[in-house]
This record gives C-alpha cells, sequence and structure tokens, in this order.
C-alpha cells in the first residue's frame, strides 16, 4: 500500500447501501486523480456467479464455504476498463444478473468468503494508490484509509437509479427494484460479520441533491485536505 510522507495510507474508501452511487462515485474519483479503483461488490459477485454455475446451493454456508478457495479471482484497477475475472475468464456482465443479486448477501454472509475476499482485497491496494468501495471497506478492509467516505441517498432516488440502470435489460419497475434494495441492505445491514456500518470517522455524504460531478469534487476536496502530496487532479 501507499503512504505519503506523514504516514497516511494514500487510499479512499467508499461504503454505502445499495444505490448511493458508490461506483460512479468511486470510478470517478480514481480517474480525476489517476489512482487505481476496486469494486469490492464485483468481487462478491464474481464468486456467487462461480457458485451458482458450479450448482452449489448459495444458502448453505457449509457448502460454500468448502468450495470458497477454489476459483482464482482477479479484477482490473483501471477505472476507464473496470472488470471482474474468475479463473482467467471475464464474468463482468454475467454478475449483474438478477439471479446474482438476489443470491451475494448470501454468499457475502459466510465467514470464509469474507476472509478470502478480503485477503485479496488488501493484495491487489499494494498495487498502488487507490479508490475502494464496498459495504466494509472504512470499517474492515481498510480502517487506515486516509479519506473515508459513507454515501446514502434517499430509498427513492436509488431505487430510481437502479430500475433506470436495470429496465433496459430486465424489464423491472421502480417498486420492484425499492423492494429488492430494501431487502439486500437489510441482509447486509443485519449480517453478524462486517455488516455495513458508517466507521466513525468517516464523512457522510448524501447524494440525493447533488449531480454526480459534485459529489466526485466533494470527495477530492477531503483528499486534497486530507493527503495534499497526492491529490493532483
Ligand atoms: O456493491 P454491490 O451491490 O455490487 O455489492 C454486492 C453485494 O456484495 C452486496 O449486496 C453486499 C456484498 N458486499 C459486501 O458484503 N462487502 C463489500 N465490501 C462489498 C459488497
Amino acid at each position: 500500500m501507499v503512504h505519503d510522507a506523514t504516514g497516511a495510507l494514500v487510499a479512499v474508501a467508499v461504503d454505502g447501501p445499495s444505490g448511493s452511487g458508490k461506483s460512479s462515485t468511486a470510478r470517478g474519483v480514481a480517474s480525476r486523480l489517476g489512482w487505481n479503483y476496486v469494486d469490492t461488490g464485483a468481487m462478491y459477485r464474481a464468486l456467487t456467479w462461480w457458485l451458482i454455475s458450479e450448482n452449489v446451493d448459495v444458502s448453505d454456508a457449509d457448502a460454500v464455504a468448502a468450495r470458497v478457495n477454489e476459483p482464482t479471482l482477479d479484477i482490473s484497477v483501471d477505472p476507464a476498463t473496470p472488470g471482474v475475472f474468475v479463473n482467467g475468464h471475464e464474468v463482468s456482465a454475467k454478475i449483474r444478473d438478477p439471479h446474482v443479486t438476489e443470491s451475494v448477501s448470501a454468499v457475502s454472509a459466510v465467514p470464509a468468503v469474507r476472509e478470502r475476499l478480503v485477503a485479496i482485497q488488501r493484495e491487489i491496494m499494494e498495487r498502488g494508490a487507490v479508490v475502494v468501495e464496498g459495504r466494509d471497506i472504512g470499517t474492515v478492509v481498510a480502517p487506515d484509509a486516509a479519506v473515508k467516505v459513507f454515501l446514502i441517498a434517499t430509498k427513492e432516488a436509488r431505487a430510481q437509479r437502479r430500475a433506470a440502470e436495470w429496465a433496459h435489460d430486465h424489464g423491472i419497475t421502480v417498486e420492484n427494484t425499492a423492494a429488492m434494495l430494501d431487502q439486500r441492505d437489510h441482509l447486509d445491514s443485519t449480517r453478524e460479520l462486517s455488516p455495513l456500518t458508517q466507521a466513525d470517522d468517516a464523512v457522510m455524504i448524501d447524494s440525493t441533491a447533488f449531480t454526480l460531478d459534485e459529489v466526485i469534487n466533494q470527495v477530492i476536496a477531503m483528499v486534497r485536505e486530507r493527503i495534499p502530496s497526492f491529490a493532483t487532479s
């Protein structure tokens, strides 16, 4: 991992519930700063996709734990071309399938899954200055990150955004989307291990009333303040 002259970890942690704008914000910040970008949700999705393709019962935590170390997992850290790879094959489109979305919370609650993926995420963070998004980045994966953001938005705004992304492909309504987001957030926030929570030292940003650029600017301003020598944007 990269540290500045004062010892601060050159990393931005972006956590928050589904549909709050984490991916667009984290990618945008990474590309403005010329840093790496890590979408940890894509890694949980990729493992879930692989388990489903292997006919593993994802509701059986023991069955999931027994297979978790089998596939190789990697991601592209370039914010211009993010991608996730299982056993060397790109699965970036497949992991957005509704079937994967429905199953990913159960898989990500299994301790052996989190242990393996957090270890890979920390290895990937070694590659350079980085913006990392997920649910437990500021609390567990990178508690020393110089900048921590907890991104939220109203339920309506989150459902609108996700429905706009999905409707084209899957014909899903805003109401369905809201129900799916609710269910996933409930599972992700109430699980025993590393639940979605705001780190004590994270700054909460409500993206509802802001454009994407405005949110990105707020995060970049935090980077300038905390690690000025790395804020070259
Ligand atoms: O951000 P996303 O919707 O692609 O994430 C998919 C799921 O992965 C999410 O429902 C919870 C899980 N996840 C997690 O448990 N920890 C993370 N750091 C990132 C995602």
